[in-house]
């Protein structure tokens, strides 16, 4: 039987409620003293060979007959008016096929991708799509843009002087404030400065548009393949069904990829226009001043505590630089959510600035909202005399302070425990007391909160012939986190097979299976227990087929290593014996993911510990060893799973030590928009990385998975500044601590 059911999912921060189609789902969940088989064994990636062999296709591979390649042409003014442009020059350009200027432009959201107003440098004024890239090129310099030049303000707090504010101002109170806070006996006052952090996902933006009749195939890097689906069919006036978005292979999207993207509109525009395939990829200096960052924010806090660290009062406001557009991301949760504290006022600002925009980041607003508050705490800590870990137990949040929802599970306690055993935290003051005069340790902690329960809708569908070789059919993308293997390794555990055995189809909407946009950590989350409903309802099938041959009771056999098996041994025969009588026919079924239970709060939990090294003569910081305790539920893959967390603390490493996007306030420009300027971390920079998870299976939730990409990038950043300061005993409060503001803080 189906169902329609209301759900309500947290995607980020922000309350989704959804109808959802469910089927009836018989699939035992797994018992506590269960094998779980491949589900919880390491497990290598299904496309591991093909990716590091150069066999995949990613987008910018694609090759079509007749493709066209694409170029924009974009404003080098921070904010101007178009006083010219030449469109018939361009079209008479040798090789040039379609050219679109303002005015002629498709639209993305209803906001036009091409105009003669650029509001920051890199906005697109025309488009041109030529048989060859030099062709194109020649393109924009016929279109002799003539500009004028207009003021801007690039500068965030010079933004909010002038309240160019963007949306709305938010205001959350719980409480009284301003009583517990002047009530308080300890107090601390703090302001912390966060950059603008680039995606830089190895992969920029891109697409491939081709048109046949009225049917468009678009392949896109994205996060999100119906996503991208719906943009289009709704930009170019078709029905979803004659769209077909790919997106096999990724190179990464950190949140920046969400949808088709303008690359794929402008893609399938220029498609239309020239009657040829069209090819659209962002250079590196296009992605970094056009794709999305990390919101800057300038964050202040105000916190009263009793005298033994016990909070009061948290008085928190932000302010952050969205640039054109962008979403307030919510980067006063940790504040408001992370700890227990009765009185909170919590305000965020956000501000319109002359730059591109702003786009979600691996755990946008809470990463550096928890980058600031941890380190507020610290300061706190220090004030009341209290260790870090002591004071952040003592603040343990028993259920979600916001809505007073018990939480489904929540073992924050003991990833501080363990996290302290692995990191030797009792011994913290006798490493400080071991550095000499130039060269000085010292270890800080954070901890982590994020939302990451999955939830419908998600749909797989499994088939098996003959060969007793499971195909898997999800209508997702692996944005690069493994997610494809995942679902393997899922449906092995119900058919009994090896996980290499499975033929995972995704990343193509015109498979059968619609799954989850991969974001907000929900993915796996949403998607396997759908794949492990249809791997059951195959598996079910299989042991009814096996009972009919072999004359035993269905519910005596198990697949188990590629066997029919008896639970009392006797029986013992490949599971081809059963299906090689499929002849041509397979056995099917499909699964859904049913709802998480109605009232709870889903969240992930973790602590991690850094242990810092600074040269106090040349001010580098090297970090030498992050200790990662995380609480994300039921661990599916743990190579998978160890690799997400290695990604998001280099990634956190970043922000921490180098990463910083420069605007040159005199002409609103990127400074270092190539990966020359922009630092980011490389293997040199990787520390010793102790990785565990105290998380067992969520007990409310399917299969117990909660999710996993974004929850280690949290902390990182956040540890390593109290390790500074335990270091040190100077307390930085702008990052990246590169040398420069590393020397500036000790010299005072
Ligand atoms: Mo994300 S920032 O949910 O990809």
């Amino acid at each position: 039987m189906t169902r329609l059911v209301r759900t309500e999912a947290v995607v980020e921060g922000r309350v989704e409620e959804r109808w959802t189609l469910v089927e009836d789902d018989q699939t035992p969940e797994y018992q506590t003293d269960e094998p779980t088989g491949p589900v919880g064994q390491p497990a290598t990636r299904l496309t591991g060979a093909t990716r590091a062999s150069g066999a995949a296709v990613y987008t910018a591979d694609v090759q079509l007959p007749g493709m066209l390649e694409a170029r924009v042409l974009r404003s080098p003014h921070a904010n101007a008016r178009v006083v010219s442009l030449d469109l018939d020059a361009a079209r008479a350009v040798h090789g040039i096929r379609a050219v679109l200027g303002p005015g002629e432009q498709p639209q993305l959201e209803g906001s036009p991708l091409l105009g003669d107003a650029p509001r920051y440098a890199g906005a697109a004024v025309a488009a041109v799509a030529a048989d060859n890239a030099a062709a194109a090129e020649l393109a924009l310099e016929a279109l002799a843009p003539v500009y004028e030049p207009l003021g801007f303000v690039t500068d965030m707090d010079e933004a909010f002087a002038q309240q160019n504010i963007l949306g709305e101002p938010s205001e959350t109170v719980r409480g009284d404030p301003d009583a517990a806070l002047a009530a308080a006996p300890v107090k601390i006052e703090a302001e912390y400065l966060a950059p603008a952090q680039l995606h830089n996902p190895l992969e920029t933006h891109c697409a491939v548009a081709a048109w046949r009749a009225d049917e468009l195939t678009v392949w896109v890097s994205t996060q999100a393949i119906y996503g991208a689906q719906a943009d289009l069919a709704s930009e170019m006036g078709l029905d979803r069904e004659h769209v077909r978005v790919i997106c096999q292979y990724m190179g990464g999207g950190f949140g920046a990829k969400f949808g088709a993207g303008p690359e794929a509109i402008l893609a399938a525009a220029l498609s239309r226009e020239s009657r040829r395939p069209v090819r659209l990829v962002l250079s590196r200096r296009e992605e970094n001043q056009v794709a999305g960052f990390r919101t800057p924010a300038r964050v202040t806090f105000a916190i009263g505590a009793d005298t033994d660290g016990t909070l009061q009062a948290i008085e928190a406001s932000a302010v952050m630089g969205l640039g054109d557009d962008g979403w307030a991301f919510p980067v006063l949760e940790p504040a408001k959510s992370l700890y227990s504290c009765p009185n909170l006022r919590a305000m965020v600002v956000p501000v319109r600035q002359n730059l591109g925009p702003a786009a979600a980041f691996r755990a946008p607003g809470v990463m550096e909202g928890t980058w600031a508050l941890e380190q507020a705490l610290d300061e706190l800590a220090e004030k009341a005399g209290v260790d870090p870990i002591e004071l952040r137990r003592r603040n343990h949040a028993d259920v979600d302070p916001g809505t007073d929802r018990q939480y489904t599970s929540k073992r924050l306690l003991e990833a501080y425990d363990r996290a302290a055993e692995l990191a030797g935290w009792d011994n913290r003051d006798q490493l400080r007391a071991d550095s000499n005069g130039r060269i000085k340790r010292g270890m800080g902690v954070a901890s982590q909160y994020w939302w990451g329960g999955g939830g419908p809708p998600a749909y797989a569908e499994v088939r098996i012939g003959k060969e007793a070789r499971p195909v898997l059919s999800v209508g997702l993308q692996d944005l690069g986190t493994g997610t494809i293997t995942a679902c393997a390794i899922t449906a092995a555990e119900r058919l009994g097979v090896r996980v290499e055995d499975v033929t995972v189809l995704a990343g193509d909407t015109s498979r059968m299976g619609h799954g989850p946009f991969s974001g907000g950590s929900m993915t796996l989350a949403s998607i396997a227990p759908a794949v492990r409903s249809a791997g059951h309802r195959v598996r079910v099938q299989l042991l009814e087929l096996a009972a009919d041959l072999f004359e035993i009771s269905a519910s005596d056999l198990v697949l188990v290593d590629g066997e029919v098996r008896s639970v009392d041994g006797t029986l013992r025969a490949p599971l081809t014996d059963v299906t090689g009588k499929l002849g041509s026919a397979w056995v099917t079924a499909s699964g859904s993911r049913s709802p998480n239970p109605a009232g709870m709060a889903v969240n992930t939990f973790g602590c991690q510990i850094a242990q810092v090294v600074v040269d106090t003569w040349t001010g580098v910081v090297r970090v030498e060893k992050i200790v990662a305790v995380h609480d994300v539920g039921r661990i599916v893959n743990p190579m998978g799973a160890r690799s997400q967390v290695n990604g998001g603390i280099l990634q956190g490493i970043g922000f921490a030590l180098m990463e910083e996007r420069v605007v040159d306030p005199t002409t609103g420009t990127l400074v270092n928009p190539g990966l020359e300027d922009y630092k980011i971390p490389t293997m040199a920079d990787l520390p010793e990385i102790v990785c565990e998870f105290v998380g067992t299976p969520d007990p409310e939730l399917a299969m117990g998975i909660k999710g996993l990409g974004e929850p280690p990038i949290i902390p990182t950043a956040g540890a390593i500044g109290n390790a500074i300061a335990h270091a040190t005993g100077v307390r930085l409060r702008e990052a990246p601590y590169t040398p420069r503001r590393v020397l500036e803080g000790l010299a005072g």
